[in-house]
């Protein structure tokens, strides 16, 4: 039985905590596209563990799978799985062979670009992790691979063709002199070797590689429970998502399937929650047409005259959800619920449930709206335009709904979901129809108790 957890939004949806709840039915829990671009924190008997490539339920003990769809920065794969080790923990994390390498050059190209686009205003906001260059190798057939690591000889080939090129393009497309970057040796062949030789040395010792579409076809043919959990989110998938303000990636369903060499129908006779969170977030540029406030630098032409708009309710909003980046403590971009965005999403994925979570977040507000739907061109859409230039230009309509009291959330979750308020219980409700999905879970606090868990996927 198989469960894949898929961000419905632009990320930050709290998928850990969903990953959490049900993710204690599990045996494997596995990440099937990105890197050390995601973030979660994860609290265990007291202790509070920050993670961005490990997947989470290897801290309560279950067996962790980096797929073959992520691209692995070993530097802080090793750096996780030894933070995890002095905690008392014995993590037990197979990478999978056919994932590719995030080599320190990838993180100072991530760098560079951004800056150039910078200068017209085209950044992207990346997390600055190499993930973006990382993907491009893989496409480009001139990327480095987990197996590669282990044999010296195809290493050493694979870096002699790729850094030279790295080198010319740093020197005559960017301008820059390698010499006065920060870390030169990342652009070097031996030191890179050496150090990647030895993590593959590392690897091998403690047979962590794996064929992650055999090793995850024996898990199940064992009868064990396999997670699927989903970094990022649709609206940010580099297919699906509103590029190029997108990640490099597929979180969508569709990518656990090519992430992890398991078929389509695996993951499609599984269950495929979509986690939403009751309002909206965004790191970084890009539109949002139901944006509430604004984050100057952020928000594209930024105006707080803007229909809907209201800044200090953002604000208000951002406090009480804790709307800052995890890594980088950067402010979120705050909006109201997008329907039309998440109609795309539930489409794309396929959701068989969801987990709404940050429900407490809008407790005590006069009224919560939602955009129901988008006006452009003087037409009604329900759902999002394909290029991202046409959903800057859409206007949201919005809903509203009357709002609802702060109650004892700890107390509702253990009575059930009847015992959500009432005006909350309607905005759930709208939600579950206009997606056509029945709700699983809903999440009305940080701490893993307070979920109301209505289904109970394993
Ligand atoms: P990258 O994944 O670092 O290349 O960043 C590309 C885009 O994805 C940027 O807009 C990032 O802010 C966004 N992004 C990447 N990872 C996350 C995440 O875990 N949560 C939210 N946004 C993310």
């Amino acid at each position: 039985m198989t469960v894949t957890i898929v961000g419905s939004q632009l990320g930050d949806e709290g998928k850990g905590g969903i990953v959490d709840v049900y993710g204690d039915a599990a045996d494997v829990v596995v990440r099937y596209q990105g890197g050390d671009n995601a973030g979660h924190t994860v609290v265990f008997e007291g202790d509070e563990y920050k993670l961005s490539l490990v997947p989470s339920g290897v801290v309560r003990g279950k067996v962790g799978v980096l797929g073959n769809g992520c691209v692995v920065n070993p530097r802080t794969l090793f750096d996780e799985i030894s933070t995890l080790q002095e905690k008392g923990l014995d993590p037990d994390v197979r990478v999978a062979e056919r994932a590719h390498v995030i080599l320190p050059y990838h993180r100072i190209l991530d760098g560079i670009e951004e800056d150039v686009k910078s200068e017209t205003d085209q950044e992207v906001g990346t997390t600055g992790r190499g993930i973006g260059p990382t993907y491009e190798d893989k496409a480009g057939r001139r990327g480095v691979r987990i197996g590669d690591l282990l044999d010296p000889e195809v290493l050493r080939e694979r870096l002699e063709y790729v850094v030279p090129q790295k080198r010319a393009l740093i020197e005559d497309v960017y301008g820059l002199d390698i010499d006065s970057l920060d870390d030169p040796a990342a652009l070097d062949v031996d030191a890179l070797f050496e150090e990647f030789r030895e993590i593959g040395e590392r690897l091998e010792d403690r047979d962590m590689t794996v064929n992650a579409s055999a090793f995850l076809t024996d898990a199940m043919a064992d009868g064990q429970n396999v997670m699927f959990e989903g970094a990022q989110g649709t609206i940010i998938d580099i297919d699906h998502g509103n590029y190029p303000y997108v990640t490099s990636s597929n979180p969508t369903a569709g990518g656990a399937a090519t992430g992890t060499g398991l078929s389509p129908g695996v993951i499609g006779n599984g269950e495929v929650i979509g986690i939403v969170k009751a309002y909206l977030t965004r790191v970084g540029s890009g539109p949002l047409p139901t944006e509430l406030g604004g984050v100057v630098g952020d928000t594209p032409d930024y105006d707080e005259s803007t229909d809907g708009r209201n800044e200090e309710l953002a604000e208000y909003i951002r406090e009480e959800g804790g709307e800052y980046g995890t890594v980088t403590g950067r402010p979120r971009r705050v909006g109201w619920l997008d329907i039309p965005m998440l109609r795309h999403s539930a489409r794309v994925n396929g959701f068989t449930g969801l987990a709404i979570n940050h429900l407490d977040v809008l407790a005590g507000l006069d009224e919560v709206k939602v955009g129901h739907s988008y006006t452009l061109d003087g037409e009604e859409l329900l759902t999002m335009p394909p290029t991202t230039e046409k959903w800057a230009d859409c206007e949201a309509n919005f809903r509203i709904f009357d709002g609802w009291d702060d109650v004892d959330w700890a107390a509702v979750a253990e009575e059930g979901y009847d015992a959500i308020p009432e005006n909350a219980r309607k905005y759930l409700d709208y939600l579950s129809a206009e997606l056509d999905t029945p709700i699983y879970a809903v999440g009305v606090g940080p701490g893993r108790e307070e979920t109301v868990v209505v289904e109970d996927v394993y």
